[in-house]
């Protein structure tokens, strides 16, 4: 194999977790390890643990056993280190482990400073103590905008999309996503049985942040009368005469699937500014809540509310991420060896590619309002509040 310029390169998992990370791990560690020879060092609790310099050498044991593991073997965190409101870090002493010595050798010249550098500072020193030729970030798109902040300022980075929201620029799809989609289609199943038992209307709220992939797919998979995305804002008045139909035809229970950024036509009209303030101070603790009350008080329907929260980031990957997280390592080992930096790993149409950092930094992938899938959700008379 041909020599590469990366010997030592450190790996992270930052932001949100999810069914994939330790597949994502296994896949980079066992390609650069196995096949280039590099050694690996685990950066704990994200960008905080380079901040702070917490990491540790890894040895073979670390990977095995890890692919169907949920999770992060490193622990993760949402450390934002160029948000500019931040207090400068403290750099806490070097937890050093028993490890070849890199680590030690690093606790040892560990860079005085301290008090008053800059967390991006603290971080290139932290990749000098430790000997990095390069690093690999597992995350969303705060992670991977980090990364290219990183890059920019002269660290040989690559990045892999990571997130059950898969709203990530770039690829078509991110590993944790389809585990989500599996868990959020178990949960609808089980509400079928029990809305038809009591003729009720059934909210689940799911996540997403502001895209509303994770509600498609999974409203879509569990057979959801209606689905309620932030990219198509709704009419109350729509989703209730979509279940007085359903009323009328003898269906007198119904799914509704919202998505928590979901928007009502009266938020979207709002300015950015306000509409966030509007939701903050709206009066039900979350929007599938609120779309409760609101079908209540339109149609007189008995609602109940299931917001599925963190069981979408919890438990084992499904085979898709586990296939899609291996594959997204290996192919980062690859850029290692190839030297090319500065981009993030990805999935288009049925090949495994690249693009560059500075093309995600910054950007949300939304549902195009054109998405087959939603016209193939219309098409089994599904509502989404727009009709
Ligand atoms: O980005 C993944 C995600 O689960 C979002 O879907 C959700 O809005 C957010 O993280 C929750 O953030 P936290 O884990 O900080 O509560």
């Amino acid at each position: 194999m041909k020599n590469s310029a990366v010997r030592r390169f450190g790996i992270l998992t930052s932001g949100g977790d999810c069914p994939g990370l330790n597949a994502a791990i296994r896949g980079v560690a066992k390609a650069a390890s196995g096949r280039y020879g590099m050694e690996i060092v685990g950066i704990n609790h994200g960008y905080r643990g380079l901040i702070e310099g917490d990491a540790r050498l890894m040895t073979e044991a670390d990977f095995s056993g890890i692919l169907t593991r949920g999770g992060t073997i490193l622990g993760t965190s949402r450390e934002k280190p160029f948000r500019k409101d931040e207090k400068p870090a403290e750099r806490s002493i070097l937890q050093t482990q028993s490890a070849a010595g890199c680590v030690d050798a690093a606790a040892d010249n560990a860079s005085d400073a301290s008090y008053g550098s800059s967390k991006p500072e603290l971080i290139a020193n932290t990749i000098a103590d430790l000997q990095l030729d390069a690093l690999v970030v597992l995350g969303g798109n705060g992670t991977n905008t980090t990364a290219s902040l990183l890059y920019s300022a002269g660290i040989p980075v690559i990045g892999l999309p990571k997130t059950i929201d898969n709203d990530i620029w770039g690829t078509d799809v991110s590993f944790g996503f389809h585990s989500a989609v599996s868990i959020a289609t178990e949960a609808i199943d089980r509400l079928h049985t029990t809305a038809h038992s009591h003729n009720r209307v059934m909210i689940i709220e799911l996540m997403g942040h502001k895209a509303g992939w994770l509600a498609l797919y999974a409203g879509v998979a569990g057979g959801g009368d209606i689905i309620l995305l932030p990219e198509i804002p709704y009419d109350i008045a729509s989703v209730a005469a979509s279940l007085e139909r359903r009323r009328a035809a003898g269906k007198e229970f119904s799914i509704v699937v919202v998505a928590e950024g979901a928007l009502s036509v009266e938020e979207a009209a709002l300015p950015k500014k306000e509409r966030k303030k509007a939701r903050a101070a709206m009066a039900w603790p979350s929007i599938g809540y609120r779309v409760a009350a609101e079908i209540q008080q339109c149609s007189g329907m008995e609602t109940r509310v299931t917001v599925l929260g963190y069981l979408q980031r919890g438990g084992i990957p499904a085979a898709y991420d586990r296939v899609l997280a291996t594959a997204f390592g290996t192919a980062a080992a690859d850029l290692l060896q190839a030297g090319e930096f500065g981009r993030m790993v990805t999935k288009r149409a049925d090949s495994i590619g690249s693009i560059a950092l500075a093309e995600v930094a910054d950007r949300t992938r939304t549902v195009p309002v054109d998405h087959y899938l939603i016209g193939t959700a219309r098409r089994v008379d599904t509502c989404f509040g727009d009709d």
